[in-house]
């Protein structure tokens, strides 16, 4: 399974590159702004600092809501950078766009699936990805993790080769539950990752190894 982080923080990107286990990265409007990126310069400078300092694909999402503008958005964005994929939203002009992108050969990352149904057309269109939101789904008192396994059972039965990238993933179970079900991508914040190197009990044998390394 592969890790994204889900953050446009270049120093939390790096930290999760130098870990080792970083296949690529996931960022939206509302991360970009956290990190206080402004103005479509800026904006489209990060997107190729965040390329540099990783080596898998980064999402890059669209503002467009209409066919014309995404389709414009999308490819000014996809010629920044080979590693870029164009983030489109799970819209009725979305769609039209990630067909045309994918005929094109450009990458896409469909977003905001909340819905089996949503996810099926994402595939037929031709997502390389789709973007299930299981913790966004988990805080409207929705198992956000029975949408991954009822997609990953969907594409299976026709073969679809879109990946299931499961995004909102807000703890270390997400991410086990993910894995368990056969998610091909999770993302999340850099702390969800770390958390899954804890446990109680390495922290007290290795204290023990030690001490003992010592007598
Ligand atoms: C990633 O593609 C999504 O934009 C992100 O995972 C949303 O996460 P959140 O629900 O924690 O904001």
């Amino acid at each position: 399974m592969k890790f994204f982080i889900d953050t446009a923080n270049l120093a939390q990107i790096k930290e999760a590159q130098d870990l080792g286990i970083l296949d690529g990265v996931t960022t939206n409007p509302s991360l970009m702004a956290k990190e206080g990126i402004k103005g479509e310069k800026n904006i489209l400078k990060h997107y190729v600092d965040i390329c540099k300092a990783v080596t898998g694909d980064v999402s890059a999402e669209v503002i467009a809501t209409d066919y014309a503008g995404i389709v414009k958005e999308g490819e000014r964005l996809a010629k920044l950078h080979k590693q870029i994929v164009v983030k489109v939203p799970m819209i009725k002009d979305g769609i039209k766009a990630i067909k045309y992108f994918s005929e094109k050969g450009i990458r896409t990352n469909c977003t905001l699936v909340f819905s089996a149904g949503q996810a099926l057309l994402a595939a037929k269109a031709g997502a390389t990805y789709v973007s299930p939101f299981v913790g966004r789904l988990d805080d409207v008192s929705t198992d956000g993790l029975q949408l991954i396994e009822d997609i990953r059972i969907i594409y299976d039965n026709f073969g679809y080769e879109t990946q299931i990238l499961a995004a909102s993933v807000r703890h270390p179970m997400h991410i086990i539950e993910c894995a368990t079900i056969g998610a091909d991508v999770v993302t999340c914040p850099l702390n969800v990752i770390l958390a899954l190197l804890k446990h109680p009990l390495t922290d007290i044998g290795l204290a023990q190894f030690l001490a003992d390394a010592k007598k």
